[in-house]
């Protein structure tokens, strides 16, 4: 492979459109990210038909303008990048198809990238010198894991959610509150004015020695059935906002300690460096604030990626093809969607 290697990175396995290209995987020359946010907020959640059709309209003048951006043809380029899974298959199929046809029409080298994966390398776009291994809390709308990587592609999964995924939960939380979507941005904004110990809701988990799995569906339904309570009879009256700002700020210390908690154990148990943060949910402003507090102390520093490169992107997914093209790992034409692909363990 050339010294100078560029890769378009695809990324539409939810509900962003997005297309970046990189340099030898560290260096971001474009990131263009078309939210569908206004297309499925009255519906508090995705819808996947609607995000599939989306990314058909969007996906060409999305990959046009992170080329225009980056300030390249794509004659300059040297492989194509794709998240194929885990997501929703009507919307992978769409980068899939795309990063097929511009592999096959320019004669380039296709990467399949697993997206929880790519999120991971958002933190090579971030720091110069991540070294293995590492440890990696990967937290999202579909997902909530531990790595521990010990190179590209040796991935191990030290802890899981055994039911939803922290972001799921904040998405939930807040069309419980009328307060639209996606919901994590908007719990951590509110908390921001709330008193975090105004309720108490569960830690799962906590207790289990030694184990690193979570399980969010307990604090949800605490939370759902609080609101049911309290905020019912309280939305007609002053003081609502207060009330939503308190709920909100517990929630959220709720979830930030088990995170956190389970990060340190992790990082007890390994021994690493650096640890890092990945996913839409690594934007949270209190998870960031806690997770340096608990880990600095141990002398392990804390990476985490600017808040648009922790939400879904592509220039993630062109870090991670860079590397598993220098491994020499490549797809056929046969590449497919994979909805439920998961992470080796
Ligand atoms: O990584 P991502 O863009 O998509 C998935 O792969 O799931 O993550 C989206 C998730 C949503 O659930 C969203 O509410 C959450 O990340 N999120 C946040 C914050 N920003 C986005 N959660 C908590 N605090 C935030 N600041
Ligand atoms: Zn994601």
């Amino acid at each position: 492979m050339s010294h100078r290697s560029l890769i378009l990175g695809i990324e539409t396995s939810c509900d962003d459109t997005s297309a970046g290209v990189v340099l030898n995987g560290r260096t971001l020359l474009s990131n263009i990210v078309s939210s569908q946010d206004s297309l499925h907020h009255r519906f508090g959640g995705i819808v996947p038909e609607i995000a599939s059709r989306r990314h058909l309209e969007i996906i060409n003048p999305v990959i046009d303008e992170a080329l225009d951006k980056a300030g390249v043809k794509f004659g300059d380029l040297d492989g194509i990048a794709v998240s194929y899974g885990p997501g929703l298959v009507g919307s992978l199929l769409v980068g899939v198809s795309v990063a097929k046809a511009l592999a096959f029409s320019l004669d380039l080298p296709l990467v399949g990238v697993n997206h929880i994966e790519g999120h991971l390398y958002a933190n090579f776009l971030t720091d110069e010198t991540i070294s293995f291994p590492v440890l990696c809390l990967v937290v999202s709308g579909g997902h909530t894991n531990i790595l521990y990587v010990e190179g590209h592609g040796e991935i191990r999964v030290l802890g899981r959610t055994r039911d939803d995924a922290a972001g799921e939960v904040f998405d939930k939380i807040a069309r419980a509150l009328e307060l639209g979507f996606p919901g994590g941005p908007i719990i951590d904004r509110l908390s921001c004015e709330g008193d975090p110990s105004a309720f108490s809701f569960p830690r799962a988990l906590m207790g289990e020695e030694g184990k690193l799995d979570f399980s969010f569906s307990g604090v949800k339904t605490a939370v759902l059935n609080c609101i049911r309570q309290r905020t019912g009879k309280e939305r007609t009256e002053k003081g609502t906002d207060n009330v939503f700002c308190n709920v909100a700020a517990s929630f959220q210390a709720a979830v930030v300690d088990v995170l956190v908690e389970k990060c340190l154990l992790a990082a007890k148990q390994r021994s690493v460096k650096k640890f890092l943060l990945a996913g839409g949910v690594a934007a949270n402003s209190e998870l960031r604030r806690r997770l340096r507090q608990r880990l600095e102390p141990e002398k392990i520093k804390v990476i985490f990626p600017p808040v648009e490169l922790c939400t879904d992107n592509a220039a993630m997914i062109a870090s991670a093809g860079y590397y598993r093209l220098q491994q020499g790992i490549t797809a056929s034409y046969d590449l497919n969607a994979e909805p439920s692909l998961g992470l080796g363990d």
